[in-house]
């Protein structure tokens, strides 16, 4: 790279200009980290990723012809790509900066905490928080062993020495725990209970669930409660230790456009409230074991809607004004999300940043609108 120090000072004030104004950074101490932390070394070779989410070519650091991508990526407040598996799926990134920030700022740390993060990825989210509160206060861990070392190689360059550990999050990380937070950059279907167990009482734990970031305050009976952030973000899904989570793209073509299932007549109704982003919001929080992708084959409009549990699935076929179900395996999926949409529809279509959580100490999630004791309640998973 020909790139000086002076030039990289400068892609990061740029950067953190760029997240005020967009108003992801209010806190100057999480600027003080985002305009002294670089990002490059913890991402020297990215994918290109183009605006339909299609992973194309590597851009290295090295390549003098890749530069100017390369940097672009890498000081825009964008999420990068940073390694797919064979099956073509992208299995760890570096988190857009602009959704770090607003995880960060939500976290509310101060100096003395101890912190656990869940998807150590390229290292730079722990170079952030290393940063901000010291390395022997920041444990991170990530199930693939060859980007945890990586990511201490880039985070010794960088100066930084947080605890970096192989370790399978979902069982979260008792060896030091408990923490004062704990952030999971890795989705996750519903919050593991050790998450809960492992974050001190009157600590946070931010979680990511459908598209949304929930804060959760963990009381002193051991339970979570919080209200979703207004930023979205659709993260990496935690994957366990043997394998990946749900089917690609190409397995839910196959899938749903090969079989022939049984069919019935569908709601043009029910298809608008599934494809509105609020009413997806909701039933990806309910049924997140499905997994959905939607094919525009000549002004016609196919979704494809697979259920990984079971490898039931539902093929939406709409037509002009007539909508066409397939549906084949032991659940009836298209039913499960159109429930819960309907229950959205009934609640009056909250957006999301309305909806909280509550962990109970048993692990039964509720969803509240607005307030935990007010008229709308749901106890997810409680209908299947
Ligand atoms: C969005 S990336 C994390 C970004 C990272 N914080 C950074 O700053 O680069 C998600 C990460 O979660 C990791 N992951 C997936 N399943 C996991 C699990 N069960 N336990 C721990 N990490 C997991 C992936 O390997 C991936 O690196």
């Amino acid at each position: 790279m020909t790139l000086t120090d002076a030039g990289y000072r400068q892609r990061r004030q740029h950067l953190v200009a760029r997240l005020h104004t967009t108003g992801h950074l209010t806190s100057p101490t999480v600027a003080g980290a985002f305009a002294s932390v670089p990002r490059h070394p913890f991402a020297p070779a990215v994918y290109d990723v183009n605006s339909h989410g299609q992973v194309g070519d590597v851009l290295h650091a090295t390549r003098p012809e890749h530069q100017d991508a390369y940097l672009a990526a890498v000081y825009g407040d964008e999420a990068i790509v940073t390694q797919i598996s064979t099956d073509g799926r992208p299995t760890s990134s570096s988190t857009q900066p602009g959704v770090m920030a607003v995880m960060l700022e939500a976290l509310d740390l101060h100096p003395g905490m101890t912190v656990l993060e869940i998807g150590t990825g390229t290292g730079y989210n722990a170079a952030l928080l290393a940063h901000l509160l010291g390395d022997h206060a920041v444990t991170s861990i990530d199930i693939d062993p060859h980007l945890v070392a990586t990511a201490a190689t880039a985070l010794d360059h960088a100066g930084y020495r947080p605890t970096v550990v192989t370790a399978d999050g979902l069982a979260g990380y008792p060896q030091r725990a408990p923490y004062d937070r704990l952030i999971a950059t890795c989705s996750v279907r519903r919050v593991p209970a050790a998450w809960l167990r492992h974050t001190t009482p009157g600590g946070l734990l931010l979680a990511n669930l459908s598209y949304g970031v929930v804060p959760l305050r963990i009381d002193n009976n051991g339970a979570g409660h919080g209200r979703f952030l207004p930023q979205v973000a659709a993260f990496i899904e935690a994957r366990p230790a043997d394998g990946p989570v749900g089917p690609t793209v190409a397995d839910m073509v196959s899938l749903c456009m090969g079989g022939t299932g049984t069919t019935s007549p569908g709601n043009p109704r029910d298809v608008a409230l599934f494809t509105d982003p609020h009413g997806e919001f909701w039933w990806r929080l309910a049924e997140p074991s499905i997994y959905q992708c939607t094919l525009l084959p000549d002004g016609e409009e196919v979704h494809c809607l697979v259920d990984a549990d079971t490898g039931s699935w539902a093929r939406i076929h709409t037509q002009g004004p007539t909508v066409t179900v397939a549906q084949s395996g032991p659940r009836q999926i298209w039913h499960a999300v159109t429930t819960a949409c309907r229950r959205w529809d009934s609640a009056g279509r909250p957006t999301h940043d309305h909806l909280g959580l509550t962990i109970d100490c048993d692990g039964t999630h509720t969803i509240w609108i607005d307030t935990p004791d007010g008229p709308h309640t749901w106890t997810l998973d409680d209908s299947r």
